[in-house]
């Protein structure tokens, strides 16, 4: 069965282009994002790779730990580098894993062989503190991703995880967000002493915390 939100990310180890890498154990205490993409000296993943690279510091400054995957060998991801500097503008600043034998994209079903043969689709895991997956997502090799949306989800999971709130439809960082209905109003009290504003009983409004 594929991979659900709550389930333990699979443990695993690899060679990546920073060296040897136990899964869990490289994650530490913080988040992670895995992403899978097809495969190295390609159009849409050359864009894609240089992206993430750009928005590293971002994930950084969240205590996000970024890993990419592709059934290339760590020696093509080298080489390959190169290109994304040429024409993106930055070296990928995060590991890339050599999954030749295809054992990661295995663990976390990241080929679709109706799909694409016997290459990696686009994936993208975020993973806890708890090494539980928080948000999966599955996009077509023809379609670069948004890693913009990816780091929203993460302040959305971030604030979930330390405030007890929800964010809204299309909520960007700085909006109002939900107080989670799993906290009654007694409790809520507790929690945001300034109070809310209430559309319904169970649609609580408060300034995004801190
Ligand atoms: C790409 O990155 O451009 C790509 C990779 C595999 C299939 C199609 C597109």
């Amino acid at each position: 069965m594929a991979l659900q939100l709550g389930d333990i990310a699979p443990d695993f180890t690899a060679d990546t282009t920073e060296g040897k890498i136990s899964f869990h154990e490289w994650i530490g205490d913080g988040w992670c994002i895995l992403f899978s993409h097809p495969k190295d000296f390609t159009p849409v993943c050359t864009t894609e790779l240089g992206y993430m690279a750009k928005l590293k510091p971002e994930f950084d400054k969240r205590n996000v730990k970024v890993l990419a995957v592709s059934v290339d060998p760590v020696s093509d991801h080298h080489v390959w580098a190169k290109d994304i500097k040429d024409t993106q503008g930055v070296l990928p600043n995060y590991p890339l894993v050599g999954d030749e034998d295809r054992k990661v994209a295995s663990l976390y079903g990241m080929i679709h062989p109706n799909a694409l043969d016997s290459l990696t689709v686009r994936t993208v895991f975020v993973i806890g503190p708890d090494k539980k997956i928080k948000l999966t997502l599955t996009y077509p090799a023809s379609t670069g991703r948004n890693f913009d949306e990816v780091l929203r989800v993460i302040d959305s999971l971030q604030l979930t995880a330390k405030h007890s709130v929800a964010t809204p439809v299309n909520w960007k960082h700085g909006d109002e967000v939900i107080i989670v209905p799993s906290l009654n109003d007694e409790a809520a009290k507790a929690k945001f002493p300034n109070g809310w504003r209430t559309e319904k009983p169970y649609l609580r409004y408060v300034p995004q915390p801190k």
